[in-house]
């Protein structure tokens, strides 16, 4: 195991009618004016932006409004959030949604505290040094923004997809509440599952020995997902199987399953191109791409697919050609994507064979390789986009 520092400070309210604790929550951490950061419209839908409301007048919190935050979120609206924070004198961000509105939250509270373009946060040319606190209130079990330092943003003008992490990012609370993910459209509530068990597999897929307390945990947050998914899509407003979901969401990517490791990312860096060029859902993304990433390395690296498949997959092990137990595991693995409707070609989520060059030069723009587990080339990466690449 390798040296580590694990620094995870978020107050976590969880359970039923956990955000009438909002206001509260946010005098504790010193708001006194806050910016209600939401989406396109599903809080006004499912009533949780009427609860919100109500919890922050009885805590006599005064507040103003920034909504509008689209999935994989935009830096246009980014700078009109640090705008009005600056000008209304705003000292707290609350983010009721997703991971977008959490990362669009994450972004103004840092740029909202630099005197120039926020975006150099992401694109490697500063260091966030400080941040208005957030908090927040969480609709979607998915990209675990409310334990992380990170924030993915897209800058519209460049088609760029890009992640900034800081500490000063990190929620001072977040408050989950597994009944606001009810109203959630099955492929929401799929690709959100598919991120949370790739957030496990990016930290899993580590060449760091002697790791086995992290590696049960990430195994046991992997099983979770694949038993709670297909009950939550068969019963939706099942409590316990989206409790499970939702805590799932925030372990999977607070880092605790990937402290004293190195940790891949390459699936990841891989799917933000299709979702910059594209607009595709992150989750059904990951769903394209991990499963022909894990085709591409097995035969390179093929140590971790053998506990994958037997510990995540129930495939019994075939000692004689562990290879094949591990095909087996990769095999199950797409057949539960396939089944919770997620997709697995190009021609699923519109992506196009032609786009695979631009992609592949955007992502080596800054870097000669790509992931850990194994260190992909340009060429490896472009023959991972054509294994799938079917239009
Ligand atoms: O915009 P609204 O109306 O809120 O609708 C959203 C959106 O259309 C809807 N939704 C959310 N909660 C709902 C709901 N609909 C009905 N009922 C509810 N309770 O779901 C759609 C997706 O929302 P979004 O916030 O985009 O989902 P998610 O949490 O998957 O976030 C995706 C973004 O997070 C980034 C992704 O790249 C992507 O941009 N990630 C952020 C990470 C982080 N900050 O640590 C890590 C991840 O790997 C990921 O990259
Ligand atoms: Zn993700």
């Amino acid at each position: 195991m390798e040296n580590f520092t694990f620094y995870s400070p978020t107050r976590f309210e969880f359970g039923h009618e956990a955000e009438k604790k909002t206001g509260e929550l946010i005098r504790m951490f010193g708001g006194t004016k806050v910016l209600l950061h939401y989406g396109g419209g599903s809080i006004r839908q499912n009533g949780i932006y009427g609860k919100v409301i109500a919890a922050l007048t009885a805590a006599d919190v005064q507040f103003a409004e920034l909504g509008g935050v689209v999935p994989n979120p935009r830096s246009g609206l980014v700078y009109q959030g640090i705008e009005k924070v600056r000008k209304e004198g705003i000292d707290f961000i609350l983010a009721v949604g997703g991971g977008s509105v959490i990362d669009s939250a994450k972004a103004i509270a840092a740029g909202a505290k630099y005197d120039g373009d926020f975006l150099d946060f992401y694109r490697g040319k500063a260091k966030i040094a400080d941040a208005i606190p957030i908090g927040t209130v969480l609709t979607i079990a998915a990209a675990g923004s409310e334990g992380s330092p990170n924030s993915v943003i897209t800058d519209e003008e460049n088609k760029v997809k890009k992640g900034a992490m800081s500490d000063f990012l990190r929620p001072k609370f977040s408050v989950m509440n597994p009944e606001f993910t009810c109203s959630l459209p099955p492929y929401q509530t799929a690709a959100g599952a598919t991120d949370i068990f790739i957030h496990v597999c990016e930290r899993y897929f580590s060449n760091t020995k002697e790791v086995s307390i992290t590696d049960r945990l990430c195994e046991s947050v992997m099983k979770t997902i694949v038993y709670e998914t297909p009950r939550v899509l068969r019963d939706p407003d099942n409590y316990e199987a989206r409790a499970n979901i939702m805590w799932a969401g925030m372990i999977a990517h607070n880092n605790i399953c990937g402290v004293g490791r190195t940790q891949d990312w390459a699936s990841h860096h891989i799917e933000h191109e299709l979702s910059a060029q594209y607009d595709v859902t992150h989750g059904a993304g990951l769903a394209v791409i991990v499963p022909a990433w894990m085709k591409y390395v097995l035969p390179i690296h093929p140590e971790k697919f053998v506990p994958f498949a037997t510990e995540v997959w129930g495939v019994p092990l075939d000692m004689v050609n562990p290879i094949e137990t591990a095909m087996r595991g990769i095999e199950r693995f797409e057949a539960f994507l396939k089944q919770i409707g997620m997709p697995s070609t190009f021609s699923d989520i519109g992506a196009k064979k032609s786009d695979i060059p631009t992609m592949v030069e955007r992502l080596f723009s800054k870097k000669e390789t790509e992931g850990n587990y194994v260190k992909l080339s340009r060429d490896d990466v472009t023959k991972i986009y054509e294994s799938v690449a079917d239009q």
